[in-house]
C-alpha cells in the first residue's frame, strides 16, 4: 500500500532532480567562467557586470548564436576586448562554457 503512494513519488523526484541541479559539464564551466571571465562580466541571472562596458554573460545570446560564440572562443576573443588578455580554449572548455551559458538563457 504504502509502496503505491511511494513509487511514483520516487519516481517524480528522479525526474525533477536532473533538470534542477547542474550537468558536469555546466559546472565545469561556471567554474571556467568564474575563474576566468567574472571580474569582468556577471556570469549569473541577475547581477551587473563587475565591468561595466562587459556585456553579462546572461545576454550573450540575445546578440550572438550561441554557437557563433563557440566559433570566436575557438578562434580566441581579441576584438570584443580591448582590455583583456587573449583567451584561447580548447574544444573541451568551449563546450563546458556553452552548456554553462545556455543555462542563462
Ligand atoms: C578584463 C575584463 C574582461 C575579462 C576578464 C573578460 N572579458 Fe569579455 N568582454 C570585456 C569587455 C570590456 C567586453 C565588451 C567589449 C565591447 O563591447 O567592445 C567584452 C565582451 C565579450 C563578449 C562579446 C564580444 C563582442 O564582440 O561583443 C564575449 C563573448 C566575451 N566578452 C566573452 C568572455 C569570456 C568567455 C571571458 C572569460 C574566458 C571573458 N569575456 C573575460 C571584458 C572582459
Amino acid at each position: 500500500m504504502i509502496a503505491r503512494i511511494l513509487m511514483p513519488l520516487a519516481l517524480a523526484l528522479m525526474t525533477l532532480t536532473p533538470a534542477a541541479a547542474a550537468s558536469p559539464d555546466q559546472q565545469r564551466g561556471k567554474t571556467f567562467a568564474l575563474n576566468n571571465c567574472a571580474r569582468c562580466h556577471s556570469i549569473d541571472k541577475v547581477t551587473q557586470s563587475p565591468l561595466k562596458i562587459a556585456p553579462p554573460f546572461r545576454t550573450l545570446h540575445k546578440r550572438y548564436p550561441i554557437e557563433t560564440i563557440a566559433e570566436a572562443l575557438a578562434e580566441g576573443i581579441v576584438t570584443g576586448h580591448p582590455s583583456m588578455p587573449q583567451f584561447q580554449l580548447d574544444p573541451d572548455q568551449i563546450h563546458d562554457l556553452l552548456s554553462y551559458l545556455k543555462t542563462l538563457e
